[in-house]
């Protein structure tokens, strides 16, 4: 059977999170009030739209249409400051390794994630290439939980979606790989990501034994 493996982008290939809390810190600190690292959590794997809806409930504002429009963009130029300066030293620790198996293997790779800034930050870190699709914010309209993104990921690669193996650090991403029935592995703390089939804290913990074995299973 053929395989494919998807990669979420954010938390999984880079450490983007920090600079997306870093802009919706300036954020709520421009509206007036604190946003901490662990509110931060809640806004892995999920929208932009849906992080600035979060964010403005946290702080109490009320926003009129255009206001929130506003912030939208202002958060998203703060956090394209911040991709501008990336490059090959944020990917996160031994990814290339696992693409690097995976292209030698002749195994089609795909990146499924909720950002509209995926392209450029693969390109700025120089990991476009392993990639044989792309399906990203700008691709779908149901954000995970749903299946959506990983669904067209598959067909987009030409593998059933019960041969697709799923790279996720957020439950939400977790979620929708398990609904697309997909073999979901969580990147990060397990006590979080505990719907995830397999649980790794990085990639460090992962061998290329473990990823011929999904390759041949
Ligand atoms: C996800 C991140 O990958 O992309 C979220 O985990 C982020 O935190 C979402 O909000 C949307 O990203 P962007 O780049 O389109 O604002
Ligand atoms: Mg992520």
């Amino acid at each position: 059977m053929k395989k494919g493996f998807i990669f979420d982008l954010d938390g999984v290939i880079v450490d983007t999170a920090k600079y997306h809390y870093l802009a919706w810190q300036k954020l709520a600190h421009e509206l007036g009030f604190e946003f901490t690292k662990q509110q931060n959590e809640l806004f892995k794997g999920v929208s932009r739209k849906r992080c600035l809806e979060i964010l403005l409930d946290i702080g109490n504002v009320n926003a009129t249409q255009q206001q929130f429009d506003h912030w939208m963009i202002t958060k998203n130029e703060d956090y394209l400051e911040y991709i501008e300066k990336m490059d090959a030293s944020e990917i996160l620790p031994d990814v290339p390794k696992v693409l690097e198996y995976l292209k030698q293997n002749d195994i089609p790779i795909a990146l499924g994630s909720a950002s509209k800034n995926a392209q450029p930050i693969l390109e700025k870190v120089g990991l476009l290439p392993y990639f044989n699709t792309i399906v990203d914010g700008n691709n779908v309209t149901k954000a995970k939980p749903d299946p959506e993104v990983f669904l067209l990921a598959a067909k987009q690669l030409g593998v059933n979606a019960s041969n697709c193996v799923v790279f996720e650090d957020a439950v939400a991403g977790v979620q929708a790989a398990n609904a697309a029935k997909m073999v979901s592995i969580g990147i990060g703390d397990d006590n979080i990501l505990s719907e995830a089939k397999f649980n790794f804290a990085d990639f460090t913990e992962i061998s290329t034994s473990f990823i011929q074995q999904l390759i041949e299973k």
